[in-house]
């Protein structure tokens, strides 16, 4: 089944809105199969943001991004990476739609909460950089048949 990676961002664990951000997601019906927190190293977040490498951002993010504790979680079903994007939104709060997550919580581009792989590949390449295969869980949710014909 499709995967995504999300991590809760540091500004998201210190405004306490972990448990928010994983409700919408178990709201919506996605099946979560991997969690952990972590403070996360320099090598990890430049590898993570490594298509940024040139930005003028980027140095800025990657301090941001290991300043303090991050939640990161890889959650599973149907359309889960775009649909992820939508309930995330866009990546400046202020355009980002109300109701999403950052159209909610968020004022600025660079704290915006949360990440979200934007692509198949990147699900993939993303999800594998943060998690040892051994640390994903596959289980069926019993109300499976509640949330699909
Ligand atoms: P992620 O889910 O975090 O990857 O966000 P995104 O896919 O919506 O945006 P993108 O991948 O383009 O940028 C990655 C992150 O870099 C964003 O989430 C922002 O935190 C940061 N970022 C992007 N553009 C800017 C910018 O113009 N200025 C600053 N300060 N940060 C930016
Ligand atoms: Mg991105």
């Amino acid at each position: 089944a499709e995967r995504t990676f999300l991590a809760i961002k540091p500004d998201g664990v210190q405004r306490g809105l972990v448990g928010e951000i994983i409700r919408r997601f178990e709201d919506k019906g996605f099946t979560l199969v991997g969690l952990k927190f972590l403070k996360v190293s320099r090598e990890l977040a430049e590898q993570h943001y490594d298509v940024h490498r040139e930005r003028p951002f980027f140095a800025g993010l990657v301090d941001f991004i290991t300043s303090g504790p991050v939640v990161a979680l890889v959650w599973e079903g149907e359309g889960v990476i775009a649909s992820a994007r939508k309930i995330i939104g866009a990546t400046n709060p202020l355009s980002a739609e109300p109701g999403t997550i950052r159209g909610d919580f968020g004022v600025n581009i660079g704290r915006n909460l949360i990440h979200g792989s934007d692509a198949i590949e990147t699900a993939q390449q993303e999800v594998s950089l943060w998690f040892k295969e051994e640390e994903l869980v596959s289980w069926q949710p019993t109300i499976t048949p509640w949330l699909h014909e």
